[in-house]
């Protein structure tokens, strides 16, 4: 069987929604799905899935995350080589350059661990309405998809 952990960062709640969406979709599909916060979580829970997701709020001008620094430093120095990955995270537009910067943080951190990039990053503003389901349900399917392949590979 296929497995996902979700790992997500909120202060009001947007990217809880986001990662329960993302979960949802995949526990729908018949994936075994863990769903942590990320001050909770021990980066090391993506050793033992298959699909490895993170859903980042960004804060004071690209900031990451506070509670969420020790995950990230850890996260880098994994080898998550054969595991698939996805970010999907909130932020709001009105940050201009500094919009979801978190995300593609998060992405960066993901590739120095040697994971594989199964879809692109989501970036939705403020509260997921009905078109950002629409996308975050085709984030899961394609992440599934991958991690289909990947096991058929092996
Ligand atoms: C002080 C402050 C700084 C913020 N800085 C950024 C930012 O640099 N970039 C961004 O995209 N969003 C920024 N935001 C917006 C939040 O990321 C956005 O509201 C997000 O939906 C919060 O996610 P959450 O509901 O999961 O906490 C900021 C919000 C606050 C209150």
């Amino acid at each position: 069987m296929i497995t996902a952990h979700v790992v997500y960062a909120t202060i009001t709640g947007n990217n809880e929604d986001i990662a329960d969406i993302i979960t949802e979709r995949l526990e729908d599909r018949g994936i075994e799905v863990n769903e942590t916060e990320i001050s909770q979580t021990d980066a090391n829970v993506f050793l033992e899935c298959d699909i490895c997701i993170v859903c980042p709020y960004t804060y004071d001008e690209g900031a990451l995350p506070e509670e969420g620094l020790d995950f990230f430093d850890d996260l880098q120095e994994l080898d998550l080589s054969e595991k698939i990955y996805g970010v999907a995270g909130s932020g709001d537009t009105f940050y201009e350059e500094y919009f979801n910067v978190a995300v593609d943080r998060f992405d960066d951190a993901f590739k120095k661990a040697g994971a594989i990039k199964a879809t692109d990053n989501i970036k939705i503003n403020l509260e997921p309405d009905g078109h950002d389901i629409e996308a975050l349900d085709e984030f899961s399917d394609d992440l599934i998809l991958a991690a289909q392949k990947q096991q058929s590979n092996d």
